[in-house]
């Protein structure tokens, strides 16, 4: 039953308001919706009402209050369809539904002691059975009854209008949410929980009551995430001049959750690991995506809910803008340069390949079979970068006001991504017509870059080619801005910088007036998510690297001499040849870097950081995983070994001299002595153990905790055991820090790794139903343990099938995610692809979900 964009039809009826009425049980829950539905004037073609609905009981329908006979609606396995009703009508509908038991957290469901909603995209279809599509937009109202002691508090989206006893140790509350709304935004929690309570107060005067709810016990993690809120409510004022518009904003954080958070209308849903954040049990890292969650989730309120989706083929619509807006306040939070590599980072390391492999879709795809499988890295990243394209084209300002418009001329509408563009135009005056192939076309654009110089003169060729994709064989050329700057030898610059239009397969430009060849930043800031050939010189790169005013470019120069070096390297090592050894040029640019550091000190560790084993592996078609793993570790060793003085120089000159506090400066110097205690690690350096462990002991934050944890890992002996097995006492009764320690256990270099984690899967501190623990003990693995995973003999890959089966039966949602990890099998040189393909062969053999079957299916394809 696969979907398809083309075939989007308007939906037969509009349904204005919805009554729910929720009886909660232990031994299930009673739901009782009333609808007041309509015919649509818009909607041609047949007349027949579809509710979507599976894996529940249907107790009663009736027509304005005449309940229908079984032979007046068909009752299949996803839906119930009124053949002929009338046009215009009152419909209830009474079913009961088993939170209890529902583990694939979608849908109504329970999390410790919470009940809890996830609806997005297509769960309100377990509650009850409703037209479960974002373009039928209606008021709610809510009226939840529980037992008054198991469930203190209950909450759905909106003002509470009504609460109190409902007899017999039971007591009721009556929600109304004034702004009409998709359903997937619909939202319930009941629950006995711990609440901290803050107010804002926005621009115009409106009063906000913001509460943040939690299992009692953890209020004291809360703060950080409250305070973030009003950082995201004041920015959108500042910025976009966009207000809160309800008189309350809750969060109720649960700790079993299958993403990272849910913008429900007035009550955000949100995984744990996205709102607790206390200095001695998160780090740095932890406190940033906190932060940035809060405000993605906050900023959704217009960017998703306000301006909704037509279809979940527009899903960038929302999550594309949203996380451009997310992208734009990180920066302005303090360190631009730091925060744009991080999101260049996730770009090149996550959504290229998947851009490169089976599962490669445009960022408005044109069909899905499971639409939870296409919450993607592309949806999401690929989809902010575009919008910073428009972004830079357009000017800050007249970017901002065109955000505006499209708010303001779609305000309470379900709408397209081509209404998006539309807007853009209308209001910066951009021609966007060749532009909208970034949302119709997949795969990364390939791009070459040369020059030629003579007579005082520069010429620049740029072409441009798109591989195919499975979906796509043929490409257009893409309209790309590549913003570009010179500098002459003593890294000057020369001329204004730049931003060319690439728009067609190939196109030159030229450059007078020059004393000298200059030195070409390319792609300055990565104005395009493009993969750039420009071999430039050593030399030149060191060059960059030293005098580049673009931080992201001198970090991009410095990652792209550590890979000349290292793609070299893990060449040779795959062909069996002598490893390469690395050029003295990237030598003196890391002695001059440590000589005269950049005062952001998160830079410095950053240009001092080697490219991921995935960077390294992109620049092969097929990765030999054992080259590239040997040629960045030799290197880093290499690195370690020249500079271990300077190193320990670094490492004291950056230790912790206060109580820890969250902020830029701070953060970026604990950023430095970790890496520092990383290198040093890796050539097991005199007194680095007895150094890391007197570390770990003495911090008061979990940063520098897992800085000497990280750097004990792989060094086995008594610091290590000493400061794993205080960290998993100490941190016991703290799921989310031990989730730290599954992580770091199953990434560990050891001969017995997939021992060791088949063993942790049956630890008492591992929970197969809750998703942040398979994450960090599946995900820390295959993700994190390269040697182990990749085994030739085939053993981490099956291990990762067995639970993936495992698990298909329960969450598959998350199934289908893990699978994702085995499908592109076609990046690796054999033995491991054909030893992954066959572990994909086997799960295409067996009963499996729809979610995990479509992306088993792509990988086969
Ligand atoms: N809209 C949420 C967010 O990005 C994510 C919801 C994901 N849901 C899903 N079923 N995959 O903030
Ligand atoms: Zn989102």
């Amino acid at each position: 039953q696969r979907k398809y964009r083309a075939d989007y039809q308007p939906p037969a009826y509009l349904i204005d308001d919805v009554a729910l009425d929720f009886d909660i049980r232990d031994t299930g829950t009673r739901v009782r919706g009333q609808y007041q539905v309509r015919r649509n004037p818009d909607a041609a073609g047949a007349a027949a009402l579809q509710l979507d609905g599976r894996d529940m009981q249907l107790h009663s329908v009736a027509i304005d209050g005449r309940a229908l006979g079984a032979d007046e609606y068909e009752l299949g396995e996803h839906a119930l369809v009124i053949a002929a009703p009338p046009s215009q009508f009152s419909l209830t509908i009474e079913n009961e539904i088993d939170p209890e038991h529902n583990l694939a957290l979608e849908g109504l469901y329970r999390s410790g002691d919470i009940l809890c909603t996830q609806c997005e995209a297509t769960g309100f279809s377990r509650i009850t059975y409703f037209p479960d599509r974002p373009d039928v937009m209606s008021r709610y109202t809510t009226r939840i009854e529980a037992d008054a002691d198991q469930y203190p508090v209950l909450l759905a989206n909106g003002n509470c209008v009504e609460s109190g006893d409902a007899g017999a140790g039971r007591h009721y509350a009556v929600f109304e949410d004034p702004f009409a709304k998709p359903c997937y935004l619909f939202a319930l929690v009941a629950g006995d929980l711990g609440m901290i309570r803050d107010s804002y107060t926005t621009a115009s005067g409106r009063e906000v009551d913001l509460r943040l709810y939690t299992e009692h016990g953890n209020e004291d993690q809360c703060d950080h995430a409250m305070a973030s809120l009003k950082q995201a409510m004041a920015w959108d004022e500042d910025t976009y001049g966009l207000e809160y518009d309800l008189d309350s904003y809750v969060t109720v954080a649960v700790g079993s959750f299958n993403m990272g958070a849910m913008e429900n209308k007035g009550l955000n849903v949100f995984n744990t690991a996205c709102i607790f954040a206390r200095a001695d049990t998160a780090t740095d890292g932890d406190f940033a995506l906190v932060r940035d969650v809060v405000a993605h989730e906050y900023f959704h309120n217009y960017t998703g809910n306000r301006v909704t989706c037509r279809d979940w083929f527009q899903l960038s619509l929302k999550e594309g803008l949203t996380v451009y807006r997310e992208h734009q306040f990180a920066i302005d939070q303090g360190s631009p340069g730091v925060t744009r590599i991080g999101q260049v980072r996730t770009i090149r390391e996550v959504q290229f390949p998947e851009d490169g492999g089976p599962r490669a879709h445009p960022v408005r795809p044109e069909s899905y079979v499971e639409m939870n499988n296409f919450y993607t890295i592309t949806v999401y990243e690929k989809g902010a970068e575009v919008i910073r394209m428009i972004a830079q084209m357009a000017g800050r300002d007249a970017f901002l006001r065109a955000v505006r418009h499209y708010l303001d001329k779609h305000d309470g509408q379900a709408v397209t991504i081509e209404d998006f563009v539309v807007a853009m135009e209308e209001s910066t005056g951009l021609d966007l017509d060749q532009f909208r192939r970034w949302y119709a076309q997949a795969g990364t654009p390939r791009l070459t870059l040369t020059t030629e110089f003579d007579q005082n003169q520069l010429r620049v060729r740029l072409t441009q080619s798109t591989p195919a994709t499975p979906d796509q064989s043929e490409k257009q050329p893409f309209d790309i801005p590549v913003a570009l700057a010179m500098f002459d030898a003593q890294g000057l610059p020369v001329g204004e910088p730049q931003v060319l239009r690439l728009n067609q397969a190939e196109q030159q430009w030229q450059f007078d007036g020059f004393d000298a060849q200059p030195t070409i930043s390319a792609l300055r800031g990565f104005t395009a998510p493009v993969k750039l050939d420009y071999p430039q010189s050593d030399a030149e790169l060191a060059r960059l690297m030293a005098f580049d005013s673009d931080p992201v470019s001198r970090w991009d120069a410095a990652q792209a001499l550590y890979l000349n070096t290292l793609v070299a390297d893990a060449r040779a090592r795959g062909a069996d040849q002598p490893p390469a050894a690395a050029p003295q040029a990237l030598f003196d640019a890391i002695e001059s870097l440590l000589a005269t550091p950049p005062d952001d000190r998160a830079l410095l560790a950053e240009m001092l950081t080697l490219p991921s084993e995935t960077r390294i592996g992109e620049q092969f078609d097929a990765t030999d995983v054992f080259a590239v793993n040997g040629a960045r570790r030799a290197l880093k060793q290499e690195i370690a070994r020249r500079f271990t003085g300077l190193f320990e120089t670094l490492r004291d000159a950056h230790a912790a001299s206060g109580p820890y506090v969250f902020d830029v400066a701070e953060s970026g110097r604990r950023r430095v002595f970790a890496l520092a205690l990383d290198y040093l690690a890796a050539i097991d350096a005199p007194g680095i153990r007895d150094h890391a462990l007197a570390v770990y002991n003495d911090a008061d934050n979990m940063t520098d905790r897992m800085a000497a944890l990280g750097a004990l890992r792989d060094l086995t002996g008594d610091a290590r055991t000493r400061a794993m097995t205080d960290f998993a006492e100490r941190w016991a009764d703290y799921p989310l820090v031990m989730d730290k320690w599954l992580r770091l256990q199953a990434s560990t270099r050891r001969d017995d790794a997939i021992a060791q984690v088949r063993a942790l899967l049956e630890d008492a501190r591992f929970d197969f139903t809750n998703p942040n623990r398979v994450r960090a003990l599946l995900g820390g693995f295959a993700r994190g343990n390269g040697e182990a995973f990749h085994h030739a003999d085939g053993q981490g890959y099956q291990l990762l099938a067995d639970e993936i089966l495992r698990l298909d039966r329960l969450n598959p949602q998350l199934a289908a995610a893990l699978a994702g990890l085995l499908a592109p099998w076609r990046r690796y040189a054999s033995p491991q692809g054909t030893a992954m393909r066959e572990q994909l062969t086997r799960l295409a053999a067996s009963d499996l979900s729809a979610n995990t079957g479509e992306i088993v299916a792509a990988g086969l394809a």
